[in-house]
């Protein structure tokens, strides 16, 4: 058995919180994400990036899910993919103000803080601050290099930004935009 099959078989047992007739594409879905999710990080090019992918694979990363949106198994991970979608439909059409690796930076890490993994402290008062948290331990010249990329993660829970902070800000801007788009497709009850 392939670690493909591993991973698919893994993810079946754990998704009874999804009908049933409904599993088999959703697991192919979660697969194509996580391909989708790691190849993205890994275009970056940032030191430690490989450090960081293998801490998302030992982590709950591909089973986590929100209990405000995208709320079944593997929901954050295909939350995170449609925001990807979304920020680069919207920066095309508005001019691409933003590169690719901006865009696959935040996208891809906003919500990493969602899973679980032992080093990981993680808060969900603090959602947002401890997805910067987890991306500055493992590649620590990200800061340097997409200052705007994770001020944008880092503020993105509720508590953490205000109007003007949006308006000086435009990535932040536009990751809440489609953060909020894709949330509002998948109310709770609902799965893609
Ligand atoms: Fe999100």
């Amino acid at each position: 058995m392939n670690d493909k099959t591993k991973l698919a078989n893994y993810l079946v047992e754990r998704m009874t919180d999804v009908p049933e007739s409904l599993r088999p594409k959703t697991v192919a879905r979660a697969l194509e994400n996580l391909d989708t999710l790691f190849s993205g990080l890994r275009s970056l090019n940032l030191n430690g990036m490989e450090d960081l992918i293998k801490a998302i694979g030992e982590s709950d990363f591909a089973l986590a899910n929100s209990v405000k949106h995208h709320a079944y198994t593997s929901g954050t991970l295909e939350h995170t993919i449609g925001v990807y979608e979304k920020m680069t439909k919207e920066n095309t059409m508005g001019g691409s103000i933003f590169s690719s690796s901006e865009l696959i930076l935040v996208s891809l890490l906003h919500d990493i803080c969602m899973a679980s993994h032992p080093d990981w402290d993680i808060s969900p008062d603090l959602h947002g601050v401890k997805s910067g948290d987890i991306i500055r331990r493992y590649t620590p010249e990200v800061g340097d290099l997409y200052p705007e990329a994770m001020f944008a993660i880092e503020h993105h829970g509720s508590k953490f930004h205000n109007e003007k902070m949006v308006l000086e800000h435009p990535l932040l801007s536009l990751l809440l935009q489609c953060d909020r788009m894709d949330a509002d497709e998948c109310p709770v009850g609902q799965y893609i």
